[in-house]
């Protein structure tokens, strides 16, 4: 196949592998550095060729975004690492439309038990190609990569959607540059699956988080139309609206008994520059007009007592 042409949302060739994810590739992987530049050029390649997100295109998959994101240590990895306390549920991790899982890799690098990890996708060729390129078959369980786990699968909806056997059970919901994919009307309905998902015994809050595109209107949502696809991309205010919305309808509103909604703007430079090959994020940066805005997000859902 003729590769694409070079655009904002496709770049033929892989300058530099970002710093952590070459040591994870070199030391969870096993893959030696001047091998990776080609091992994962010809995996994004053959994912790009049947799925043409940006995230391939633009080799945005390497930038392990949740070991950046401001709650990784303190609320996901930490719980996570803590032994089993009599009395207190086990964590559990979900990364929901993981695409090649990369998150998950890292956890498990950065040493969470395998068995508190899992992750979820449309696309079965994602998963496949996130094996090929972790090279970890021995060390994550297959069977904890759901797929196809569909985020618009309906209640009881068994036959298609195999994220339903996580229903209630997950503690820290990751879901990462999958909302921006659609409409407002579809983000209620994820809304709602995150809350399906979420675990409503532990007594203390659970967490929703991620970081997506956000919208240059600080006061309100961004609508788009990208080619099939309606999207929209949130202000903090209207990202907070959607979440307050859902958990009010009726199906939640007796079961939630409170839910905290963060969300931070910034923007991100990938610096192409010879000695640093890492990213930089600037949260002071002028997003109005700069870039395209992100949205690093936490959602905490408190589950009444007896929901
Ligand atoms: C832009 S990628 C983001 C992947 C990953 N979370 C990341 O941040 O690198 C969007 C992912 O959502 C998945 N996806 C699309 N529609 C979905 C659906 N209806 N249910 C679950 N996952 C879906 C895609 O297959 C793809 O892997």
């Amino acid at each position: 196949m003729q590769a694409p042409a070079e655009s904002p949302r496709y770049s033929k060739t892989l300058h530099h592998v970002p710093k952590a994810m070459s040591e994870l590739l070199s030391s969870y992987s096993g893959i030696p550095e001047h091998d990776q530049v080609s091992h994962i050029t010809k995996l994004r390649d053959a994912g790009y060729a049947q799925h043409p997100y940006p995230c391939m295109g633009t080799f945005r998959f390497l930038d392990l975004d949740l070991a950046r994101h401001e709650a990784y240590k303190e609320h996901v990895l930490g719980p996570l690492c803590q032994p089993l306390t009599p009395g207190k549920p086990e964590p559990l991790f979900l990364d929901c439309g993981c695409c090649l899982g990369q998150e998950l890799r890292k956890l498990a690098a950065d040493g969470v038990p395998p068995h508190r990890l899992w992750a979820s996708d449309i696309e079965p060729k994602f998963i496949e190609l996130g094996f090929e390129l972790f090279r970890d078959g021995d060390k994550l369980p297959r069977d904890h990569f759901l797929c196809p786990g569909n985020v618009f699968a309906d209640r009881g909806d068994l036959t298609g959607d195999q994220l339903a056997s996580l229903d209630d059970r997950v503690t820290i919901l990751n879901i990462s540059a999958v909302f921006h994919l659609f409409d407002l009307e579809e983000h209620r309905r994820i809304v709602d699956r995150c809350l399906r998902l979420l675990r409503k015994d532990t007594g203390a809050p659970v967490l929703v988080l991620g970081t997506h595109a956000g919208s240059r209107d600080v006061a309100g949502p961004q609508h788009l139309f990208r080619g099939k696809r309606h999207m929209c991309f949130h202000s903090g205010e209207s990202w907070e609206t959607l979440w307050r919305e859902v958990c009010g309808q009726p199906q939640w509103k007796d079961k939630i008994a409170a839910v905290e909604v963060k969300a931070k703007m910034f923007a991100r430079i990938r610096n192409e520059g010879p000695e640093a090959n890492d990213i930089i994020t600037l949260s002071d940066m002028d997003w109005e007009k700069d870039g395209n805005p992100l949205q690093m997000f936490q959602v905490w859902v408190t589950f009444k007592s007896d929901s």
